[in-house]
């Protein structure tokens, strides 16, 4: 037997202990080990039941991802462990699931197989594959119903989302919830079904429901899928294989899971899915800081400006149970920050989100001031006023004068040089830029800007704080834009030149919306507000070079006080709720000024839409990552995906770039080089990697990088 799994035996109650550290992922060996485990119990006459349980902090939270990616290669996982559950189902004596932690994906397949299945009150269930791109791999489609009813399983295997343990009782997946002693609790449970007859999942047919309300579930099911995870084959797939069950013997209906999971588990979208998966981890590692670097503790904290980010970033704070002073420069400004935070608790209380007492208790945290009187104990602060380098320079010279030393003072700049800024005080060795994206209460990306002179412990502080907040921390160089807008500037560029040739709004933003962007770069641009860049455009018109070609579409719009979905016009107008229609008379108005401006029309296809401005974020992605201000490809690829809108099933920019070979991108962009001018000059990186047949993920490597 493995040392991954363990027998001991209680009175007659034999217990197994799958012990596989973190998480008692099904990696190989533990299927063996339980397998074995079983042959022994069932030749051991003593043994009247069986309890199955993980030791350390959770049951098995699922398969070894790791395994997936092998798996395209070898065989699938599904194979290896369908006999060992059915050796359990079939086992004589009755085999008792105890579950703490999380029982999800392979670990609740696992689990559905016993006879029984007994829980702690804060256990887990959950089939969250989907989120891989994959569906259940070893018959959790077909037990699932069997368990919980039909309805309940295509929602659980669709949406991924886990049910606690009072739920999963009510469902009938679990049988018990043990108070006191689990283990104790679970051999007593042992003891009481010991010699009656145990029932087998798979022939429960019992929730399998009738032809016509299935029928209702399931369509009802993919039209749902269509609207909410648009384009994506695993939702889809799950759905076929619950509605295997209601239609074929269990043992077809295995069958045709495993078809359809070997389809999911080769599909492009899984891969990327998986990748975004493994990166996601991978932006805790920094090279140059090591594991064991001082965290500062963050007790409290205080934001300066209470606008849009600054608000949301007190709630952020807020939510996590840090305390946050909110200075404002007047009381007017204060009351308009206040009440916006406050309508967006009550907003969330209103959609069930969280209880009136727990949007008490987070504004209670929130202590509006009008001084910086009580920053000399803050241990962080994060300053969000206007952008402007004169005004946060004075800021930041104030936080030098009041904060004691070893406070981390942070800038929510999107554009200001973190160096500069840091060069007002005495103590640029704790400044560092921390980058929200709007609604700082929503936005999962968090880019953490490190300035020259960021101390190690401030950056591994706010790399942990990052989590403490519920986002992901990537961490990027001090470059204009840093890594997210930068991209976005040519990005956006290209949707604004593809209307100036001749393609409509619509039918940009429709191409990417296509592609699986949350939203079209040009509606994009509404929703922020095209003041924004028309404001730094002014500002920096200076650095423009000549005879670079300029968007100048947006300008035109913004001088007729068009900003987007604030002034109920932009790109396209806006009802009081802010629902967009096509503006005929935008249509009219680039018309005369293209024309004016002597732009030549033609038709543009969807596909050079899609090239055009996905290879404009590739090509400066691939600048940004030579120059050293991303750390790994993936990084980038974790930006766009969490503060972009990117689809997550195509593995962000610079890992769609690899899937579609960077031959061929560097060959495309060669072509619009020729085209379009200098702006499409390849970068040299994406030109080194694609003659030498590479991709980024091997360029990271070379880097000292492991994604
Ligand atoms: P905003 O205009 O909504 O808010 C700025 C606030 O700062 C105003 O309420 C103003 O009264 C206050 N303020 C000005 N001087 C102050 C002082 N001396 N003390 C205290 N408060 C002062 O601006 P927004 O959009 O919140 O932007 C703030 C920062 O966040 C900027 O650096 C911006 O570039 C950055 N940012 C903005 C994003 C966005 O989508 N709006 C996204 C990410 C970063």
């Amino acid at each position: 037997m493995t040392d991954l799994v363990q027998l001991a035996s209680d009175n007659g109650i034999a217990v197994i202990t799958i012990n596989n550290p973190p998480v008692n992922a099904l990696s190989p060996g533990v299927p063996e080990g339980i397998s074995e485990t079983l042959d022994q119990i069932a030749n051991d006459g003593s043994v009247k039941a069986t309890v199955l349980i993980g030791g350390g902090r959770t049951f098995v939270a699922g398969a070894d991802i790791k395994e997936f990616g092998k798996m395209t290669s070898g065989k699938p996982r599904g194979a290896g462990l369908l006999p060992l559950l059915l050796k359990i189902e079939d086992s004589a004596k009755p085999v008792i699931v105890a579950i703490h932690g999380t029982a999800f994906g392979g670990g609740m397949e696992l689990a559905m197989a016993g006879h029984y299945r007994v829980a702690v009150a804060t256990a887990q269930f959950g089939q969250p594959e989907v989120k891989l791109g994959l569906i259940p791999g070893a018959a959790g489609t077909q037990r699932l119903p069997r368990l919980a009813g039909v309805s309940k399983a295509v929602e659980m295997c669709v949406s991924g989302t886990p049910v606690n343990a009072d739920e999963a009782l009510k469902l009938g997946i679990v049988d018990s919830i043990i108070e006191g002693d689990f283990l104790a609790g679970a051999i007593a449970f042992a003891r009481e079904v010991a010699g009656k007859p145990a029932p087998k999942t798979r022939e429960r047919n019992g929730k399998l429901g009738n032809p016509a309300e299935n029928a209702l579930i399931f369509s009802k099911a993919r039209e749902a899928a269509a609207k909410k995870q648009r384009g994506l084959l695993a939702p889809a797939r799950a759905i076929d294989a619950v509605e295997a069950t209601t239609k074929m013997p269990f043992e077809e209906g295995c069958k045709f899971e495993q078809k359809l999971f070997i389809e999911c588990l080769f599909s492009e979208q899984s891969k990327s899915l998986i990748h975004v998966f493994f990166s996601e981890r991978e932006t805790a590692k920094i090279p140059d800081i090591p594991k064991q670097t001082n965290i500062i503790p963050i007790h409290s904290a205080a934001v300066v400006g209470a606008g849009t980010m600054g608000g949301g970033i007190a709630m952020v704070l807020a939510n996590a149970g840090i305390p946050a002073l909110l200075k404002e420069a007047d009381q007017a400004a204060l009351d308009r920050g206040l009440a916006t935070i406050q309508s967006n608790y009550a907003n969330s209380v209103k959609r069930g989100r969280f209880s009136q007492q727990v949007a008490e208790e987070r504004l209670k945290r929130i202590t509006p001031t009008l001084t910086y009187d009580d920053f000399s104990d803050v241990d962080l602060v994060i300053e969000a006023v206007f952008e402007g380098m004169a005004l946060k320079k004075s800021v930041f010279r104030e936080l030098d004068r009041v904060c004691k030393p070893g406070a981390i003072l942070a800038s929510n700049t999107s554009t200001l040089s973190i160096d500069e800024i840091a060069s007002a005080t005495s103590r640029p060795e704790s400044v560092i830029g921390t980058h929200f994206f709007s609604p700082a209460n929503v936005m999962r990306l968090l880019e953490i800007v490190r300035g020259k002179a960021s101390s190690q412990e401030v950056v591994a502080t706010c790399m942990q704080l990052s989590k403490t907040l519920g986002k992901v921390g990537v961490l990027v160089g001090n470059c204009r834009g840093f890594v997210g807008n930068r991209m976005f500037g040519p990005y956006r560029r290209e949707a604004q030149f593809l209307v100036e040739e001749g393609a409509s709004v619509e039918a940009v933003d429709q191409a990417l919306s296509d592609f699986g962007m949350a939203m079209g770069p040009l509606a994009t641009g509404d929703l922020a507000g095209l003041d924004v860049g028309w404001r730094i455009r002014k500002e920096y018109r200076h650095l423009e070079v000549a005879g670079i070609r300029q968007p100048f579409l947006e300008d035109r719009l913004c001088e007729l006080g068009r900003y987007g979905q604030k002034t109920g016009a932009g790109w396209y107008k806006y009802d009081d709720q802010r629902r967009a229609a096509s503006d005929p008379a935008v249509g009219e108005l680039i018309r005369k000024w293209v024309e004016e401006a002597g732009i030549a029309q033609r038709q543009i296809s969807a596909t050079e839409i899609t090239d055009r401005c996905l290879y404009a974020l590739v090509n400066e992605g691939a600048r940004i990552l030579e120059e050293g201000f991303a750390l790994r490809a993936s990084d980038i690829d974790i930006i766009y995906i969490n503060g972009y809108g990117f689809p997550a099933h195509r593995g962000g920019p610079m890992w769609y770039a690899n899937t579609m070979g960077l031959k061929k991108v560097c060959d495309r962009i060669s072509e619009f080089h020729s085209q379009h001018g200098e702006t499409w000059q390849p970068a040299p990186l994406l030109k080194q990697l694609a003659e030498q047949g590479k991709t980024f993920a091997e360029f990271g490597r070379e880097q000292g990088a492991t994604a």
